[in-house]
């Protein structure tokens, strides 16, 4: 797919990777759509994106909530005519293990709350799918050749106290394997759909982490530092170009590996 005169919709466009991926696109000829719920900062995007000579709208919105993912995909369309490329970047974490206990009785004290689990589970998981599958739906409906993008991360693998975020990376995981499965069986040759998977990028989610474990993990990273936002913007610009890339989820984590579980 060319770039050029494409169309693109970010979601979690506000900040961080969904930030730094609308500004790439646009600076390679794409019109951009930038969704995000912190309606000031898309504001602050929109205004360096046109700054820079690109072409962009902002559209305040809540990927949780089935109006607004149909508004945001017709609002794309209507601005600019077609839909080609849907990154789903909005995402957050509410870290917690399942169980804390008392530590002089040893019986559990706190409980993972449904709340931080449901939130979690709505924003990253119900907010990809109706994401993808409105931006989808006008994609098949406008005949035009598309990219569908979900956000894994590699933390899909089951990072302890993120039983909740863990769950939602690892089932996005799958999204493209099924997704265009469906659209084989459907025939649509037109959509694909590529997930990323990225390690520790240098980004404000990592801001609410427990910063130890943070510095712990950092330790198995063979690049030994955070992955820039721009090293992950730069992935998907060449997943819509390639298009032979299609079904699968990309990691890209600076070679993070666990060099203290290899069997011995
Ligand atoms: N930073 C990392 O290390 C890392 C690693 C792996 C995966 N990821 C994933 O990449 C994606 C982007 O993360 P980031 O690091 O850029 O985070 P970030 O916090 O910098 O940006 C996330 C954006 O999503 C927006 N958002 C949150 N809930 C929303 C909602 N309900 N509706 C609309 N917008 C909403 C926020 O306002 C924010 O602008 C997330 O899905 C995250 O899980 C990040």
């Amino acid at each position: 797919m060319q770039l050029e005169n494409s169309v693109a919709l970010v979601t979690g466009a506000a900040s961080g990777i969904g930030e730094t991926t609308a500004k790439t696109l646009a600076a390679k000829g794409a019109r951009i759509a930038l969704v995000d719920r912190d309606e000031e900062q898309i504001e602050r995007v929109m205004q360096d994106i046109l700054a820079a000579g690109g072409q962009c709208v902002a559209i305040a919105a809540d990927v949780t909530s089935e109006e607004d993912t149909a508004r945001f995909v017709a609002r794309t369309v209507e601005t600019f005519g077609q839909l080609n490329i849907a990154v789903s970047c909005a995402g957050i974490i509410r870290d917690g293990t399942m169980l804390n206990l008392d530590r002089e009785t040893g019986k559990v004290s706190r409980k993972l709350s449904l709340d931080k689990w449901n939130s979690v589970i709505d924003v990253n998981l119900t907010g990809t799918f109706l994401t993808l599958r409105d931006a989808a739906e006008a994609m098949v409906n406008g005949g035009w050749d598309g990219l569908l993008v979900p956000i894994s991360s590699v933390n899909k693998i089951g990072q302890v106290g993120q039983l909740n975020y863990s769950a939602t990376k690892a089932a996005l995981e799958r999204f493209p394997k099924i997704i265009v499965g469906e659209f084989l069986l459907r025939k649509i040759r037109h959509i694909r759909c590529v997930g990323i998977a990225p390690g520790y990028t240098e980004t404000k989610i990592l801001t609410e982490m427990n910063q130890d474990a943070l510095q712990a993990i950092l330790k198995d990273v063979h690049l030994g530092r955070l992955i820039k936002p721009q090293e992950i913007a730069d992935m998907i610009a060449y997943c819509a170009q390639n298009e032979a890339l299609n079904a699968t989820t990309i990691e890209i984590t600076g070679g993070l590996c666990f060099p203290g579980n290899i069997a011995k």
